[in-house]
């Protein structure tokens, strides 16, 4: 028979910043749900990706002085980039699509223009609010002070014509699709997207752009760029080869089992993702799992911020498993949870080196020291066992249960329940006693196998989780592959009587804390701010540069310019012999008094200009860079025994 299939997915990621831990929360999630159900029998087709188009990416390649297209290869394939990342989390995705991938832009092509033939999208002209990083169309309402509900950015008023999907026809059935069954969990985000998106109406969503290029040109109207919501969210299928020759695999995967999404962009997977599914006439997916956040001191990790925490110097001091455990283990999946450097070296101190490594270390350690590595057949049970033994046989179902529902911190409890009873069952037991005793021998030979088994069946469960580390434990306790499949790990008795283990590197070193955080603090450091590089304009001739009549200036007076925060009032002496007045906008710089007597350069003959009702006769000239997302401005100021009046060239 074949096998069931699962098809599971990850938001696909903006390569505009460096990835940070943030996003291998989702990733490293995603990827111990795939891993388990591969454990558990599936057939798992595992998507992640990266959502390479729109304006922001199109910004940002410009400020760089390369192409969009150069830009987000050096993220997603250049040193350190996503795909770097994916391989140190040891991420098992079967399938990586770029929505720069022709396949994927021929496909959305085609469905762009099959919803258009349908009727569902139309043109029109768009007025709105627009978050630029979000890459959001708002309306007035949605805003929270005025600005992104997302991300807490400026919106600015954006115009133009459009091309527009019918959401509000797909109001009622996205409505029941939300409040009947389970297809968006945690249930409580339901009530958010019916009260807050469905309730107060759902607006027709702008589907095509026409200030930028960097899209898939809407091939019946080229002017325009598919919205890149439209065309990310599409991902999900075009990478099974929905409309398109590159793979084979729609008819066996679609509908997914489960798209993970972070909360923020729940709103997209739950209302508009299905409506435009609705609207192809296609399956919808199973389920929505919107998790929470991983936030820092309560706020959202960004780059803006400064708050990014860089998972390649986590896992390089602690281990990708102990990274990939703590991220699942620390914080409940569906909701947010607060990143600090303390609760990731207390979990690895508590869990992995304490509970998870000294059980390890100490039956290994033992069965060496007492029975040279190999256990004699000869065994002798005692009531004592039986709790041990029936927490061996039920632990699996308890953890089935939670990881069914995603809910892989629970899941993990079940395991660490049964590691911390068979720690306690050593203490109960006293092996080192027993040895002293060669009679008890067959005695200590059952508690030492009776560990093992603890041991065996709480590593298939932890595999998901570390696989590289659970390889390595089970090697050390001598537990073929028969005996770390899934269906014995609801078993007790599968390790041969006579089994043979040798005790191997520590797996988990404990960590001493204080160190640990010096150490971090000290790498944590911005080793050089980050300067944003403009390109160099281009050319302009000599003659071009000599029609600007740059004179050095002396300041005979400075002032601000009432009901203004930004302009100054110069008043110059420009060795004319009449004063000039210019206005700069660089109050937020400069107090007016440090400028006087200063010696300053000005470019003359600029048309006039009124500001704020006060004239400006020129512009001075000013250095400015962009450092960590700030301006930083410094007005260009010259020796003072330049006299007024030279030119500059
Ligand atoms: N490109 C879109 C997704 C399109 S899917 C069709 C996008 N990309 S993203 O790079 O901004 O985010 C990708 C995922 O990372 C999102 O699910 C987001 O929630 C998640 N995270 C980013 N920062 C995060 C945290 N600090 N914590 C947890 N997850 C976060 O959205």
């Amino acid at each position: 028979m074949d096998k069931k299939t699962f098809y599971i997915t990850t938001p696909i990621y903006y390569p505009s910043d460096k990835l940070h831990i943030g996003h291998c929360y989702c990733t490293v999630a995603t990827d111990a749900i795939a891993r388990y159900k591969r454990l558990r029998g599936y057939d798992v087709m595992f998507l992640t990706g990266t959502d390479e188009h729109g304006q922001k990416i199109e910004e940002r390649a410009k400020a760089a002085g390369v192409t969009p297209q150069q830009f987000v290869d050096n993220i997603v394939t250049g040193e350190h980039g996503v795909l770097d990342l994916w391989k140190l989390m040891n991420i098992s995705n079967d399938r990586f699509i770029r929505t720069t991938d022709d396949y994927h832009m021929e496909s959305v092509q085609k469905i762009f223009r099959k919803m258009y033939e349908k009727g569902d999208i139309y043109k029109g002209a768009y007025k709105g609010k627009y978050c630029t990083p979000c890459e959001s169309f708002w309306t007035e309402s949605q805003l929270v002070d005025g600005k992104c509900p997302d991300c807490g950015r400026e919106v600015h008023d954006a115009e133009e014509e459009a091309y527009f999907f019918r959401l509000s026809k797909y109001a009622k059935p996205v409505q029941e699709l939300l409040e009947s069954g389970d297809f968006l969990e945690p249930a409580s985000r339901v009530n958010e997207m019916v009260n807050n998106f469905i309730k107060p109406g759902l607006e027709d969503l702008c589907v095509s752009r026409t200030s930028f290029k960097w899209g898939i040109p809407v091939d019946f109207d080229p002017g325009h760029v598919v919205y890149v919501w439209v065309d990310a969210l599409f991902n999900y299928c075009t990478a099974l080869g929905f409309l398109n020759d590159k793979y084979h695999d729609y008819d066996k995967y679609w509908p997914a089992d489960v798209h993970i999404v972070g909360k923020e962009i729940v709103r997209f997977h739950s209302i508009i993702w299905p409506a435009m599914l609705m609207s192809m006439e296609l399956p919808l997916p199973k389920k929505v799992y919107g998790h929470g956040w991983l936030v820092i001191d309560g706020g959202k990790m960004s780059k803006s911020k400064g708050n990014v925490v860089d998972p390649y110097l986590l896992a390089e001091k602690f281990g990708v498993d102990a990274l990939r455990f703590f991220l699942l283990r620390s914080f409940p999946f569906g909701s947010d949870g607060n990143f600090s450097n303390e609760l990731l070296i207390s979990t690895i101190n508590t869990d992995l080196a304490n509970d998870l490594g000294n059980l390890v270390s100490r039956t290994t350690a033992m069965a060496e020291k007492y029975f040279g590595g190999t256990l004699p057949e000869a065994r002798e049970s005692d009531l004592i066992d039986n709790e041990l033994i029936a927490m061996i046989r039920e632990t699996a179902d308890r953890y089935a249960e939670q990881m069914d529902k995603f809910q892989l911190h629970l899941g993990l409890e079940e395991v660490f329940k049964l590691i911390q009873r068979a720690n306690k069952y050593i203490d109960e037991t006293a092996p080192w006693v027993l040895a002293r005793d060669e009679a008890k021998k067959p005695r200590l030979a059952t508690v030492l196998y009776n560990l093992l088994e603890a041991l065996r069946v709480s590593l298939t469960m932890l595999t998901p989780f570390m696989p590289e580390s659970c390889e390595k434990a089970f090697a050390q306790i001598g537990a073929d592959a028969a005996a770390r499949s899934w269906d014995k790990a609801g078993e007790y008795g599968v390790l041969p009587a006579n089994i043979s283990v040798r005790k191997g590197e520590t797996l988990f070193p404990r960590i001493d804390m204080a160190k640990a955080l010096e150490e971090l603090e000290a790498m944590h450091k911005p080793a050089c701010p980050q300067v944003k590089i403009e390109p160099v304009l281009p050319d302009v001739t000599i003659d071009d540069f000599a029609k600007c009549d740059m004179r050095v200036c002396k300041v005979l007076a400075c002032e601000n310019v009432k009901k203004s925060e930004k302009l100054l009032k110069f008043t110059l002496d420009d060795g004319s012999g009449t004063e000039r007045q210019i206005l700069s906008g660089i109050a937020k710089f400069y107090k007016p008094e440090e400028l006087v007597g200063k010696t300053v350069v000005a470019i003359l003959n600029l048309p006039p200009r009124k500001m704020m009702g006060q004239m400006s006769n020129g512009m001075l000239l000013s250095a400015v860079r962009e450092v960590d997302g700030k301006e930083e401005l410094k007005l260009l100021m010259l020796d003072d025994s330049v006299p007024a009046g030279s030119r500059l060239c």
